[in-house]
């Protein structure tokens, strides 16, 4: 009967655990990693040393920043064994559906990692995972357009040699200017850790079971893969690519506002900021100086997302809704400028929150804890018997 449990579709009001790791507040738009803020984050750290935050809780030292580092370099490539599971593949294939697979089959390579009841084996894992996901998110665009994978370079930074990795050839040697490099480590930053969005929740819940780390981050990129979740960036761009002209505005935020028409505004919205979504600001802010820098400020797509939030905002519908632009919303339009296709967009969102995966994994079996396991109000046929 109902009166047996909380009935709370959609987890808007139940905290299924507790957490030490990212602090939210919806209503004022406060985003903390480790009680630091986001803003503050985004100025003065970078990814990798957000990486060791998230971990470990504290902020490293000089030495322990370098020590980590080098561990995470140590890590960067993959078995020589996965680059075959990519030939298995269409080439058209969504690299997010070769994220899925290729991460899932880590746990094939790494017995030791599957230990997960011993703290030194779960950390060796989160190294292993932070440093292989560059990797193999370039060798899924490099498969896509039917060039040699890349092999990683230790001597360049987390971001430069992601980038490297991307748009580098045997033939030709690429460096990425320093601004797209900065511009890329942002946006791994920005999107490194959420507390219990969906992907994390379904990551803590897979390994309440006891399911290896590889295989629970597996599930957290498919989770993340939708549309209402980090598919957004990739819709977002689509979005901005149909509506094509400032002057077909008003038309998209008439279908977005019509509860008969599926259309909603893409990279609008957020079950938890009922303010601004504070990493929207930064990632707009970071926007705006990426494409001056590289001298494209009078990009189109840009002028129809500023107009767009601009008439959003000012719209009833919206306001009263409290729905603001959230952290996908400009990211797209950044990663368009650096020269990454539409559709490794979602890749690049799960390569920057695997940390915040992993994290969450081992907060949760560094505590006493139970398998997640969620009752439900049943609503189907009493007690029948089968025709005579
Ligand atoms: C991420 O949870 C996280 O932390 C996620 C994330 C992370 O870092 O992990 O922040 C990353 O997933 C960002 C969100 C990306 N998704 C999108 O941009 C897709 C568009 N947004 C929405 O579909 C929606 O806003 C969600 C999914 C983000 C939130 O969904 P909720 O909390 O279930 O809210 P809702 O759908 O019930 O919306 C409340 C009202 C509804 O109207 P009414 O039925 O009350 O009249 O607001 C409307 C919705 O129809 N609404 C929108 C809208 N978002 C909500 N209307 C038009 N356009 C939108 N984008």
């Amino acid at each position: 009967g109902k009166g047996l449990f909380t009935y709370d579709p959609g987890f808007v009001s139940t905290a299924a655990c507790e957490s030490k790791i990212t602090y939210i507040d919806g209503e004022k738009g406060i985003l903390l990693y480790r009680g630091y803020p986001i803003e503050q984050l985004a100025e003065k750290s970078d990814y990798l040393e957000v990486c060791y935050l998230l971990l470990n809780g504290e902020l490293p030292d000089p030495g322990q920043k370098r020590k980590f580092v080098d561990i995470v370099t140590n890590h960067t490539m993959v078995h020589e064994q996965i680059s075959y599971f990519f030939r298995g593949f269409r080439r058209d294939a969504h690299p997010m559906a070769i994220m899925v697979a290729c991460v899932g089959a880590l746990s094939a390579f790494y017995h030791d990692s599957l230990d997960i009841n011993d703290a030194h084996h779960r950390e060796v894992c989160a190294y292993r995972l932070i440093a292989k996901m560059p990797t193999l998110a370039a060798m899924c665009y490099k498969y896509s357009i039917g060039q040699p994978f890349m092999y990683p370079r230790n001597d360049l930074g987390y971001a430069e040699n992601f980038l490297r990795m991307m748009f580098g050839t045997p033939c030709e040697e690429y460096r990425p200017s320093p601004v797209l490099a900065r511009a890329m480590d942002l946006i791994f930053l920005l999107h490194a850790d959420h507390e219990q969005n969906a992907s994390t929740s379904t990551v803590r819940l897979a390994g309440s079971s006891g399911a290896n780390p590889f295989a629970c981050i597996a599930s957290g990129i498919a989770a993340l893969w939708g549309p209402a979740h980090g598919g957004a960036n990739e819709a977002v761009l689509a979005m901005l690519q149909e509506i094509g002209d400032e002057s077909h505005i008003p038309e998209f935020i008439e279908r977005a506002k019509d509860p008969d028409d599926p259309f909603r505004l893409m990279g609008f919205g957020h079950r938890v900021y009922h303010n601004f979504d504070p990493r929207a600001k930064v990632m707009k802010a970071s926007c705006d100086q990426v494409l001056s820098e590289l001298g494209i400020d009078n990009e189109p797509l840009l002028q129809i997302a500023k107009q767009l939030e601009q008439i959003a905002l000012q719209d009833d519908y919206f306001v009263k809704r409290k729905l603001y632009p959230n952290v996908d919303f400009y990211s797209g339009i950044i990663m368009k400028a650096i020269g990454i296709p539409t559709s490794m967009f979602t890749v690049i969102f799960a390569l920057s929150r695997t940390i915040g995966w992993i994290s969450h994994w081992n907060e949760f079996h560094s505590s006493p804890n139970r398998i997640g396991r969620p009752r439900q109000l049943y609503t189907g046929e009493k007690q029948r018997d089968y025709p005579a």
